[in-house]
């Protein structure tokens, strides 16, 4: 494993990390600037004057923040990175359906999926479980996907993809997404499941992935009520994930983490004991701010291809 391959989101049309710093981060999702609390911003902001521009401000008070908008904020609003479409608002928990230090992964995903651009469609008769065995084009499994710019990515790379998240508010909100970036039906299967009894399922029904995705939160809900911690759940679904992974060299695993406060080489390792031959890279997801060599650590990731 390679450790401290830190990666660094660069602003995009339609995103920018505008300044941080007091514990806050400016950034502008396309005409939309928006002011949110940010833990890792120890430092001074650097264009003071710019935050006067903020149409939101994500006040944190006693208990739940809230937002505070200076001028209108659409309820949604459409944004893009590259041929992927997709909607913005403004959620209960400061977020906005978008990861935006998450860009570099969405570049690896492209380009290690691109070559099945061309793909047309499932193949006749082709079990996407098996997919991989019938045709050239990828079989992505993509768990907690929430608002799915991942399985767009990867769909439009050529992918056939299975999203999976607990929540039906974040499945319908991806599947918009999808529509908005016209990828068509038969391209993304929408499971609302949770993440480690879906994939317990899919190992009983002997299905087989070429990659696979995940971005786990430290603490969630599966679509049943049932809980998950990472400290207990993730190993146990690597576990899993390793029985539905293809042996086959160019096969690929992406695992995100972010706010549980742990170090890539954590999170590696808990990679290598499920899949103790692989050799990957980790590190931290950075975003860098606009007009300047500063970067907001926001995330980490590990990633192998066989
Ligand atoms: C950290 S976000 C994922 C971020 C996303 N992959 C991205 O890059 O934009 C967490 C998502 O996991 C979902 N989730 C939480 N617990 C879950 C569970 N047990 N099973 C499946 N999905 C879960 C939530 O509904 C939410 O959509």
């Amino acid at each position: 494993m390679q450790y401290d391959q830190h990666l660094v989101a660069k602003p995009w049309s339609d995103y920018e990390l505008l300044d941080s710093g007091e514990n806050m981060k400016l950034e502008r999702f396309g005409d939309v600037v928006v002011a949110r609390p940010e833990t890792q911003a120890l430092w001074s902001t650097r264009r003071p004057e710019l935050w006067q521009t903020a149409h939101a401000v994500f006040a944190s008070g006693d208990k739940r923040g809230a937002w505070q908008t200076t001028a209108p904020v659409p309820e949604t609003w459409p944004l893009g990175w590259r041929d992927v479409r997709f909607t913005a608002r403004l959620t209960g928990f400061k977020h906005t359906g978008i990861f935006p230090e998450q860009e570099p992964n969405w570049e690896w995903l492209s380009a290690r999926l691109g070559h099945a651009r061309k793909q047309p469609g499932r193949p006749e008769g082709g079990d996407p479980r098996t997919f991989s065995q019938h045709a050239p084009g990828a079989n992505v499994l993509n768990l907690f996907g929430y608002t799915g710019i991942a399985s767009l990515v990867a769909a439009q790379a050529g992918a056939f993809v299975t999203h999976v998240d607990a929540s039906k508010q974040s499945l319908d909100w991806a599947h918009d997404n999808a529509r908005l970036s016209q990828i068509p039906e038969d391209r993304i299967r929408w499971i609302l499941d949770d993440a480690l009894a879906f994939v317990k399922r899919e190992v009983r029904r002997g299905a087989i992935y070429d990659g696979i995705i995940l971005d786990p939160p430290a603490f969630g809900r599966g679509a049943k009520g049932e809980a998950w911690k990472i400290e207990e759940s993730l190993a146990a679904l690597l576990r899993e994930l390793a029985k539905i992974l293809a042996p086959m060299s160019g096969s690929f695993m992406l695992l995100n983490g972010y706010a549980a406060g742990y170090a890539a080489r954590s999170f590696a390792q808990a990679v290598e004991s499920a899949f103790p031959s692989v050799e990957g890279e980790c590190g931290e997801l950075l975003i860098r701010e606009s007009g300047s060599s500063r970067t907001l650590p926001a995330g980490i990731y590990v990633r192998f291809v066989r």
